[in-house]
């Protein structure tokens, strides 16, 4: 029994419900409760709630995530209503870096190109030139022009992972996600000697995926595939698709709900059942309900910063 609102069989059906009523669209992240996860209408990773996001038509879109993920939303979507059952949910990554911090180095770089992570607010991605996620980072920093000076941001793990894949001269910011930084390549070496028949499924803003990728390579795990660096939803393709039994999986523990769900025949392991972010779990139940009852906490982006994020947004999607 929740402490302020029914059980979870009540509360459900009260959000059914009153999204029926609003005609709302629900979009949670991979990372959500399973509660959550199980009443949503779309569970996805960050490129794939934007996405969906730009696709609805829906009046009212629920975005059961962080609070950039449903910033994303409202710029895709400047006339619907777009809320976030809790507006305190943000992002450790996304707040280490400003507006101001790109407008620095754009005036010391004036042919520069900045690729901003989506784990930005929408004043940073409104100062960058491409918007990319986990997902398609790669696509992205390939497709640039060679020659130029370039800075990804605000990620460390996940830029220093793009200069070694493309092999590209990037600068980078030295930003990261408490959670992953946690995921240090000691725990990666642990897990590998208890589960060696076992495939990883590692996120790149891991503090271990430069590490991983090292190994792997070293012990030719990756040519065999036995180690992948992956987004969320990379990670359910994968999961589906791979012969092995067992997975370790390295990143927020939210994923394995959806991975067990899909795949009730393989073992997932978490690499660390402490990987757990805070922001994502101040969506629960009881606030979903709230924020379809009474319409909130809308999200709004000012219309100026709205269209220029949504360049650096355009460019990523129509590149992957
Ligand atoms: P994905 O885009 O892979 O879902 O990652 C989002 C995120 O916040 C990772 O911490
Ligand atoms: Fe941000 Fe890290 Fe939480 Fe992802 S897991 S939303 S990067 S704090």
């Amino acid at each position: 029994m929740s402490p302020n609102g029914g059980g979870v069989a009540t509360l459900t059906a009260e959000i059914r419900a009153l999204k029926a009523e609003r005609r709302a669209l629900i979009i949670a992240h991979n990372y959500q409760r399973p509660e959550i996860q199980d009443l949503a209408d779309v569970v996805a990773d960050s490129l794939r709630m934007a996405r969906r996001a730009t696709e609805s038509d829906a009046p009212v879109i629920v975005v059961c995530g962080v609070h950039f993920m449903a910033e994303t939303a409202a710029i895709a979507n400047p006339t619907k209503r777009v809320l976030i059952p809790d507006p305190g949910a943000g992002c450790s990554l996304a707040d280490t870096i400003q507006a101001a911090d790109v407008r620095r180095w754009r005036a010391e770089h004036a042919d520069g190109l900045v690729v901003a992570y989506v784990n930005t607010s929408a004043a940073v991605k409104a100062e960058a030139d491409y918007c990319c996620t986990s997902g398609n980072a790669v696509a992205v920093i390939a497709a640039l022009p060679l020659g130029v000076p370039v800075l990804f941001l605000p990620d460390f793990f996940l830029g220093n992972y793009l200069r070694k894949i493309t092999g590209r001269e990037i600068e980078v910011w030295l930003g990261e996600c408490h959670v992953h930084a946690a995921l240090t390549p000691r725990i990666i070496e642990q897990r590998r000697a208890e589960y060696p028949d076992a495939e990883f499924l590692v996120h790149p803003e891991c503090g271990c995926v430069t590490s991983a990728l090292y190994y792997a390579e070293a012990d030719g795990d990756v040519a065999a595939g036995r180690t992948r660096i992956v987004s969320t939803e990379q990670m359910m393709t994968r999961a589906r698709t791979s012969p092995a039994r067992r997975f370790v999986v390295a990143t927020e523990t939210g994923v394995l709900h959806r991975l067990r769900r899909e795949n009730p025949e393989k073992q997932f392991v978490a690499a660390a059942e402490t990987a757990e972010c805070r922001y994502m779990k101040m969506i629960t139940l009881e606030n979903l309900r709230d924020s379809l009852r009474d319409l909130k906490h809308e999200v709004t982006v000012p219309p100026e910063i709205a269209a220029r994020a949504r360049r650096a947004i355009d460019r990523m999607l129509a590149i992957g």
